[in-house]
């Protein structure tokens, strides 16, 4: 199979990429990604070298580029994971959010209707399913009400992808996920923000009352579903993935806070993320009962490891900090108020 990867220099990406060159090494991968400050090239470095990798440093808005990397490699399928990814970021500047996830999928679709394909997978979120109550969970048909510019991007994404689907019969599938945790995520996101700070000593910005609540899943675990997703899932289909590990985020604090044998006096509430989703739950029945799925990391297990991670890794998060990192984290903590 030859697969168009975009977005391979960011996390999941990354984890998805080293995976599936590991487990299939006669698939071919062309991997687009525009090295925004969440791409980094060194994550995959090693595999660069591989006859059966190849790395194109672009933009997937840009339909001159995609138009000709279709007709160069005359792709099997599609994984499109590049994405403007981080709710805060997308309350500061929305438009770059829409110019990547709205019409750069589009771009995406519209070369591969132009060209042919087998399989568009498209990587969306739970998050367009909005927020929920304290009871239930998010089904497929649950109807999409996202309420940050983040979300409301990725569900115009959804939309179009199925648009192609009824309108083109283009091969699309959809998978939508939970929180994400594992190596390799940027700085920005809560778990490898709060791993950093607590390795400097620094305290950890809890917004609101940490009362959110979200489902953690390994990212080894989202990239297996994707993987059957891609290779038994129904055309024309969406399949939610998560579904095992709801906490409220101060529950996960403090149990990093044991892991790094550190004391929860470094939980600071701080002003709260405007329009913040409350909860999020995902019923992912339908993946595990037509395609096998089912988690294999369990929190505790993949929260330990995930530090382990960062705690080996310091240079690769290092470089990252000291660079457009700071400047955002400035922007961000920097006036953010501390609640009593
Ligand atoms: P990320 O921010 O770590 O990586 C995004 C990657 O896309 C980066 O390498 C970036 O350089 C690249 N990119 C951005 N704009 C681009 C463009 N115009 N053209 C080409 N490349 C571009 O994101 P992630 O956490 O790895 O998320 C990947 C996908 O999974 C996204 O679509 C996201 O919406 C979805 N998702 C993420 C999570 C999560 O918890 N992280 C959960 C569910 C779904
Ligand atoms: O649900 C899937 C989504 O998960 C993905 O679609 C997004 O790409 C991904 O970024 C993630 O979105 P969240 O907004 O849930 O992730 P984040 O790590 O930003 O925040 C997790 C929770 O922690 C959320 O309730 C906000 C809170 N938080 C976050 C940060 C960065 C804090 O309390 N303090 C923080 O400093």
């Amino acid at each position: 199979m030859k697969l168009l990867v975009t977005g391979g220099c960011g996390f999941i990406g990354t984890n998805f990429i080293r995976a599936h060159l590991r487990e299939k090494p006669e698939d071919f991968i062309v991997n687009i990604d525009l090295l925004t400050y969440a791409g980094n090239p060194e994550n995959l470095r090693d595999v660069e070298s591989q006859p059966n990798y190849l790395f194109v440093h672009g933009d997937i808005a840009d339909a001159t580029l995609i138009d000709e990397l279709f007709r160069t490699h005359r792709f099997d399928a599609v994984v499109n994971f590049a994405a403007e990814s981080h709710v805060d970021r997308s309350i500061e500047t929305p438009h770059v959010f829409l110019r990547t996830n709205v019409l750069g999928t589009q771009t995406l679709l519209d070369a591969a209707r132009r060209h042919g394909i087998q399989r568009f997978v498209q990587i969306s979120t739970d998050e367009v399913y909005g927020s929920l109550g304290p009871t239930g969970a998010f089904k497929e048909t649950t109807p999409l009400a996202p309420r940050s510019p983040y979300s409301a991007s990725k569900a115009a994404a959804d939309h179009l992808a199925l648009a192609y689907y009824h309108t083109y019969k283009l091969p699309v599938l959809i998978t939508r996920c939970s929180n994400n945790y594992g190596p390799y995520q940027y700085p920005e996101k809560l778990l490898p923000l709060s791993i950093i700070n607590v390795l400097h000593d620094r305290e950890i910005p809890v917004y609101g009352d940490g009362m959110q609540r979200r489902e953690w899943l390994h990212v080894s675990d989202h990239c297996r579903g994707i993987e059957l997703v891609l290779e038994k899932g129904r055309e024309g289909e969406v399949y939610n993935i998560g579904g095992v590990n709801e906490r409220p985020n101060i529950e996960v604090l403090k149990l990093l806070l044991e892991i790094l044998n550190k004391p929860t006096s470094l939980l600071c509430h701080v002003e709260d993320r405007p329009g913040h989703d409350r909860r999020y739950a995902i019923d992912s029945t339908k993946i595990r009962t037509e395609l096998g799925w089912e988690p294999l990391v369990s929190f505790e297990e993949g929260l330990a490891s995930t530090v382990r991670w960062y705690l080996e890794n310091r240079s690769w998060w290092e470089r990252i900090i000291s660079g457009e990192f700071r400047n955002y984290y400035e922007r961000m903590y920097g006036n953010r108020k501390k609640l009593s």
